[in-house]
């Protein structure tokens, strides 16, 4: 697949020192984290065993245990994984979170099937260029009916093509490189990849079926323009009410910082 998965390693795992502290200090990030967590508790039903992909720190992967739910939750990155295992012990959550390093590649290597419910937040599927990769693992890790719920950034987010208007058209189109873009994180660089929703419902493949299509961020600014937000924090406010409002709607649904879809198994 030539996707460099040291540096994807070196670099979250620098960054999971600082992950819980920008992640907090960030009111962008933190309303969208609200939004994805209640999209998902449409779905979740009492007692469901989730599997997190690219959990990050495990701040879902705390906030669903601590709703009753069992989570296991994997990360590629050594210093992610710490940062987990470190909040199953101050949280004294072993009974209801795990951890686990993996690669969303591997997860044949996933021993304690079966899972209701799959979950990816934030655009950890977008350092992959092949969704299928992930995807073909699923069924062996699925109880009948479960569902999967992926939060993937897409190539049009209006914000950022809205750099046009100020003559920038290289931040405009950056997501429409089809070879993928390179990201600079904490000193690393490694290639991220963008996908439509329609993409991705087609790596799904006929044993799933669309559930649910919802935008994340199509009129209100991105987590990096959090500058906007600090300098006119009503204008913000606004902005993510009408977000709210559309985000089922075409093309919000599908043109916006990230795209929350959840897809249904349908079992043999
Ligand atoms: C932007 S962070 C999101 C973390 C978390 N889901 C959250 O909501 O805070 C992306 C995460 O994807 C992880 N990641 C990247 N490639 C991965 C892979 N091949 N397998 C598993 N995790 C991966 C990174 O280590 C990082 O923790």
């Amino acid at each position: 697949m030539g996707v460099d998965f040291d540096s994807v390693n070196k670099a979250f795992s620098k960054q999971s020192h600082h992950y819980d502290k920008d992640d907090e200090e960030n009111i962008i990030l933190q309303w969208m984290r609200k939004v994805v967590r209640g999209h998902v508790l449409n779905y979740l039903k009492k007692g469901d065993r989730i599997l997190e992909l690219n959990a990050g720190t495990g701040l879902d992967a705390l906030y669903f245990s601590s709703r009753g739910h069992t989570v296991h939750a994997t990360d590629l990155a050594e210093g992610m994984v710490s940062a987990i295992n470190e909040k199953i012990s101050k949280a004294n959550a072993v009974q209801k979170l795990s951890c686990e390093q993996c690669s969303y590649t591997e997860l044949n290597k996933i021993k304690q099937p079966p899972f209701n419910y799959v979950f990816s937040n934030f655009g950890g599927l977008n350092c992959i260029p092949d969704l299928m990769e992930v995807i073909k693992h699923l069924p062996l890790l699925l109880a009948p009916g479960a569902y999967v719920t992926f939060v993937v950034m897409p190539p049009v987010c209006p914000w950022e093509m809205s750099f046009m208007l100020r003559g920038n058209f290289k931040g405009a189109f950056r997501r429409f490189n089809k070879g993928g873009v390179k990201a600079h994180l904490e000193g690393e660089y490694f290639q991220t990849y963008y996908f439509t929703p329609s993409e991705v419902v087609k790596a799904f493949g006929k044993d799933f079926k669309k559930i649910s299509l919802q935008g994340l961020a199509s009129i209100s600014p991105p987590p990096h323009n959090i500058k906007f937000q600090q300098k006119f924090p009503r204008a913000y406010s606004k902005l993510t009410k009408v977000d709210e409002k559309l985000s089922f709607v075409y093309p919000f649904n599908s043109w916006a910082d990230h795209f929350i879809l959840t897809m249904q198994y349908k079992g043999v």
